[in-house]
């Protein structure tokens, strides 16, 4: 009998395997890694945010622009084709975020990034228009005047071997989102608040890699890891810092005294968090988790965006020097830099596509299927993951040959238009698309076009990235550059010539 017992104890893993696999039996025609039992994939992926992003682009490599991974209780079906993104991005059905997204949840709990269903549709109408172009026209005052700060604050960088530009940026991009999103102003420039920027780094590490391991995934095992009590003290700032800023709007809203209206009578910006609380359907908690929500979608992936293209300048002088070109251009000795000049400064908006295809910021994101359905012919099961390897597609030669070559002309209109529109989504796409994205697009630009008219960036020899996908893709070694101030006498005939020079840059680029 005791061996009976015995018996079957050992062998319900065995089973519980064999029934898991069979669900997924319809996906046997995807390559993959070779499975262990019970473990499955586990030990192919890595436990760390560098080995995610390296074993990721190899498995690609190795078995094609679809392939498929057993890890823990889930199938990841890895996706970097244009066709199958298409059809999963586009669809009003594939909305549910994968279980990866339920460790982020003690901290964004079910705000626009994580919730689903009729909530999701509800918040995501109530949100949308507060990044309407023109509220983000009125956020242009902010993006300059802190981009003036962060200036005078490598002022004291120029002429040093190398700086790390990630810690300026990311306390930048804090700055721009709460002052914007917020209509809060928190001078984490200044010095105030940086412990947030801190939590956020260790807690996006931690859980990033817990949706990729076997153990850490589950909470109760996840408590014996060596990273739980860092992890946990992140978390507990990361819950306090929307509470802080929600009573600061709160006394700010009850102290004006003019609201809504501006100097010439327009009305004034009313930014998200004004929304949320004019908004009587939502609660104190509902507001806090928008908050965290944005925070997080917001900060992070401006800061890693902005910090891989002033990388990528430096790598690439020429380039850099047609991007300042074109800023002399278009918007000369001009402090302040307007909708207009961003409108005009159409090679710049090349140069950040390109920058966001190679290091694109958000390398993956995932779905759960809630129903089975066939996607490019193939049958999926419900419950399958859906991995939109986002990295992998804008580094699939079949839409951009010599992907590791940093070429902006990709994005010439004519090129544009023969590829594959799914081939280049740094934002998502469709219904599930990044609602901020022309607010992160407007920011860079005004970053990219001050920090250019004031320095130049040269490159670090030897320095080289170690990348690593934590939510966002970052650079784990830091992103070094070296900063020289130009010279800023741009009027006569330099200028003539700048502008004579750009003239047929447009004509290529058209
Ligand atoms: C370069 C900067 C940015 C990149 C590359 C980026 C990329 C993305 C991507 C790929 C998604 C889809 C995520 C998923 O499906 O899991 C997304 C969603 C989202 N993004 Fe962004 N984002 C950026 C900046 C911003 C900014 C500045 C904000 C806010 C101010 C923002 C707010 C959001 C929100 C709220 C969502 C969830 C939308 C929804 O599910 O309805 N993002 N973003």
């Amino acid at each position: 009998m005791f061996f009976v017992v015995v018996l079957t104890v050992l062998s319900l893993p065995f089973l519980w395997w064999y029934f898991f696999l069979q669900k997924f039996k319809s996906l046997s025609l995807i390559p993959g890694p070779r499975l262990l039992p019970i473990v499955g994939n586990a030990f192919d992926i890595g436990d760390s945010p560098t080995g995610l992003f390296n074993n990721c682009a190899k498995l690609l490599n190795q078995y094609g622009d679809v392939f498929k991974l057993f890890i823990g209780n889930e199938c990841k079906v890895f996706i970097a084709n244009a066709d199958f993104l298409e059809e999963i991005m586009s669809s009003n059905v594939h909305i549910k975020k994968s279980k990866a997204y339920d460790s982020v949840k003690p901290f964004l709990n079910d705000g626009l990034l994580t919730s689903t269903g009729s909530k999701w549709k509800k918040r995501r109408k109530l949100i949308t228009p507060t990044f309407h172009f023109k509220i983000l026209d009125q956020f242009l005052e902010v993006f300059n005047s802190s981009t003036d700060i962060l200036i005078a604050k490598l002022s004291s960088e120029v002429g040093k071997d190398w700086t790390d530009i990630y810690p300026y940026i990311n306390l930048f991009s804090l700055d721009v989102i709460c002052e914007t999103a917020m209509g809060v102003k928190i001078s984490s420039q200044e010095g105030k608040n940086s412990e947030y920027v801190q939590a956020l780094f260790h807690y996006l590490d931690n859980t990033t890699v817990r949706g990729f391991s076997a153990w850490k995934r589950f909470d109760f095992l996840f408590k014996f890891a060596a990273e739980y009590p860092l992890h946990e003290k992140s978390l507990d700032t990361l819950q306090k810092f929307p509470t802080g800023l929600l009573e600061k709007r709160r006394l700010e809203k009850s102290q004006e005294v003019v609201e809504n209206t501006s100097d010439i009578g327009m009305k004034r910006r009313v930014a998200l968090l004004d929304l949320l609380l004019e908004s009587e359907d939502l609660t104190n908690d509902d507001i806090k988790e928008e908050i965290s929500t944005f925070m997080f979608a917001g900060h992070d992936t401006t800061t890693s965006a902005v910090t891989f293209a002033l990388l990528a300048l430096a790598e690439n002088p020429e380039i850099q020097q047609t991007v300042h070109e074109e800023i002399l251009a278009v918007v000369g000795d001009e402090k302040y830099v307007s909708m207009q000049h961003l409108q005009d400064t159409k090679y710049l908006e090349m140069v950040i596509k390109e920058v966001q295809r190679k290091y694109s910021v958000v390398p993956l994101v995932e779905r759960q299927l809630e129903m089975d359905a066939t996607i490019c012919g193939i049958d999926f099961p419900r419950g399958a993951t859906l991995s939109l390897y986002l990295y992998g597609v804008h580094h699939n030669e079949k839409y951009f040959p010599d992907p590791e070559k940093f070429d902006p002309d990709r994005f010439l209109s004519h090129r544009q238009s023969e590829r594959h529109n799914y081939a280049f989504v740094p934002f998502s796409a469709g219904p599930r698309n990044c609602v901020g994205q022309k607010f992160a697009m407007l920011a860079m630009k005004v970053i990219i076009i001050k920090i250019l008219k004031e320095f130049k960036i040269i490159q670090v020899p030897d320095h080289k990235p170690q990348l690593g996908m934590a939510a966002v893709l970052k650079s784990y070694n830091g992103v070094r550059i070296r900063l020289m101030r130009r010279d800023t006498d741009f009027n006569g005939p330099l200028r003539t010539v700048c502008v004579v020079v750009l003239f047929f840059e447009k004509v290529s680029i058209s």
